[in-house]
């Protein structure tokens, strides 16, 4: 099956239950290709929203556990997640290559795939050095995304989450089957209140520079017509490819 401009888009269910959540879903489940099911979601709903949001219409799951932990636990809470049926899973590359060689193991053949979080957007320099990183190295953050993504990517992650701003140093310096998930997206046209995010692509630069997904949130969410808004990505995605 091929894919369409609109199954590049991924819309977060950043809410904190499932009516809310549900009612988003339906109105814009054959207008995205993914909802994003995250830690606010999951935690108050338990694993019964996936299901009730995959049983919605055609858009398919990403659950961003952004799972963190010993290899074994990784690997035991993948297992779990790949018997939901989801279609994507978030693990941070620091949980290191055993654990993501452990999850990819589990994952291989149920329709699962990995994604590696390189370094979390809110994490700066100064952040970077605290936590006991080099100054040197904390200073070039293409460096330590590039370098967390190339360890996970050889660990067997299929893909990789990170900002537009990252994305050309990895698209230069890793194999192309790598899926790249890129979030901090504003369309030109929309504007988001007292927005919070810093490293802004818009839909046809992001797509251009080589991202497969985009994480898009408010700019749908916040519009007079979501439909309408999903619409109009989908067409600029169209553009860029
Ligand atoms: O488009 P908007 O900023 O509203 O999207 C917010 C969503 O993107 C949230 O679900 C957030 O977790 C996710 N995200 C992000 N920045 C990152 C990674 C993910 O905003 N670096």
């Amino acid at each position: 099956m091929d894919i369409q401009p609109k199954d590049r888009i991924i819309f977060p269910l950043d809410l904190p239950g499932a009516k809310e959540a549900l009612r988003l879903a339906k109105g814009l489940s054959d207008h995205v290709g993914l909802f994003k099911i995250g830690l606010e979601l999951f935690t108050s709903e338990g694993p019964q929203i996936v299901k009730q949001i995959q049983a919605v219409g055609p858009a398919g799951i990403f659950l961003d556990l952004k799972l963190h932990d010993i290899p074994a636990t990784v690997t035991r809470a993948l297992r779990a997640a790949s018997r939901l049926g989801v279609d994507f899973v978030t693990i941070h590359a620091d949980a290191g290559p055993e654990a993501i060689r452990g999850a990819a193991e589990v994952a291989a053949g149920t329709g699962t795939r990995i994604l590696a979080v390189t370094v979390l957007t809110s994490l700066d320099k100064d952040t970077l050095i605290q936590l006991g990183y080099q100054p040197d190295l904390a200073e070039d953050m293409g460096k330590v995304v590039l370098r967390k993504a190339a360890m996970a990517r050889e660990a067997g992650a299929h893909g990789i989450v990170c900002s537009g701003r990252e994305l050309e140093t990895i698209r230069a310096n890793l194999d192309p089957e790598l899926i790249t998930i890129v979030p901090g997206i504003r369309p030109a046209w929309g504007s988001v209140s007292s927005d919070d995010q810093k490293r802004i692509a818009t839909p046809r630069d992001a797509i251009r520079a080589g991202a497969d997904y985009l994480v898009i949130g408010r700019p749908i969410r916040d519009a007079a017509d979501p439909v309408e808004a999903a619409e109009m990505i989908a067409q600029e995605i169209s553009e860029g490819l």
